[in-house]
């Protein structure tokens, strides 16, 4: 698996660092420690990389339809800048503290000058889109690719919002719930695989089953990350196992542990919900209780395996037989089962 996710790292890097160019030592320093390339003191580090799941995702796709995958570097490049954007800005909304097992880095430099880092990542990525290349694209494909990803961004904004709303509401039905993460996670995922199909062929069936296995696969990918979110292995995830409870969030666990309370621990769940204020470390292990009592780990994860098998159902619609596509089918496999 990690094969897969290494194999265009240093090709994405390298785009990515050219596109960001010459800036300020400041932005390009934090934007560097974010990415896992250097320390707070802006020295050289290899500590906190993510795992460059959608330039992955996008450069697999486009190499199953195509057999090459270097004309499209420039959007793996900009997926990975977008979502990155969307990390800073997270962790700030998040009051998360720690992510990629380092401090966050709005915890380090403040949250002012981190949203702007933020926001100067996140325009950065729409130049890395008008560097795709015309002896290769043309300009209707291009405009395409950054439609989709200005839709992307658009969504995961207005998920990120109901995401966050979400902590101060107590009925959040599953259907809330799907519609949120499809949007927050699941568009980006969707923008990058969309965005291979696109580049990498015309034929609209092949497209629609792509996209059908990138709307399955983002939920489900999400969905895992609730799960890493409540019982993961810090060491492994480098995000802590509190803030997601601390801060109400209504993951799919508690969804479904608020709608299975009984009695008095019905009760006392709805307490612990009703204003507005985190939860106390005390509150947390109250509903970790909770949590177990009405096996919300085992439902949550049978809810992934259905969406990542919706997502394989859609990925054997493609009759495409070469390793890039094999790929995919392992990634897919990995993401419901991943500790990180
Ligand atoms: C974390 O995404 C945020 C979500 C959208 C769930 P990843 O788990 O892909 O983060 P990194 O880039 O590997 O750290
Ligand atoms: C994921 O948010 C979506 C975006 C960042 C746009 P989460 O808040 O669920 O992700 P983590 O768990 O902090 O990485
Ligand atoms: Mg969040
Ligand atoms: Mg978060």
């Amino acid at each position: 698996m990690n094969d897969i996710l290494t194999r265009y790292t240093s090709e994405v890097e390298a785009t990515i660092q050219t596109i960001l160019g010459e800036t300020t030592p400041f932005l390009q320093g934090v934007v560097r420690y974010h990415f896992g390339w250097v320390d707070q003191t802006f020295q050289p580090s290899r500590q906190g990389r993510g795992k460059m799941l959608r330039p992955t995702l996008h450069l697999l796709v486009f190499e199953a339809l195509t057999g090459g995958y270097q004309a499209a570097l420039p959007v793996a490049a900009a997926l990975e800048m977008i979502h990155n954007f969307s990390l800073l800005h997270d962790d700030i909304e998040d009051d998360g503290r720690e992510r990629r097992g380092q401090a966050t880095a709005w915890t380090i430099w403040g949250m002012p000058r981190v949203l702007n880092v933020g926001d100067f990542l996140f325009t950065m990525a729409f130049k890395a889109i008008y560097q795709l290349d015309h002896k290769h694209f043309s300009s209707e494909q291009i405009l395409a690719v950054a439609k989709l990803m200005a839709e992307a961004s658009v969504a995961l904004t207005e998920g990120q919002d109901l995401d966050i709303n979400f902590e101060h509401l107590t009925a959040v039905s599953p259907d809330m719930y799907f519609n949120m993460v499809s949007k927050k996670t699941g568009a980006l995922i969707e923008a990058a695989i969309l965005a291979g199909a696109r580049l990498g062929t015309t034929d609209e069936t092949t497209i629609k089953n792509y996209h059908e296995f990138a709307h399955h696969l983002g939920i489900a990918f999400q969905i895992q990350d609730d799960i890493l979110g409540i019982w993961g292995d810090t060491a492994k995830t480098g995000k802590s196992v509190k803030d997601d409870l601390r801060q109400k969030k209504k993951t799919l666990p508690v969804i479904y542990t608020l709608s299975q309370a009984k009695g008095a621990q019905a009760k006392q769940l709805a307490d612990c919900y009703a204003n507005t204020e985190p939860l106390t470390d005390v509150q947390i292990e109250f509903v970790r209780g909770c949590l177990d009592a009405s096996k919300a780990q085992a439902y949550t994860r049978h809810m992934a395996m259905q969406y990542r098998d919706q997502a394989f159902t859609a990925l054997h619609r493609i009759k495409l037989a070469n390793e890039a596509q094999t790929a995919l089918e392992t990634i897919a496999k990995y993401l419901v089962d991943r500790e990180k």
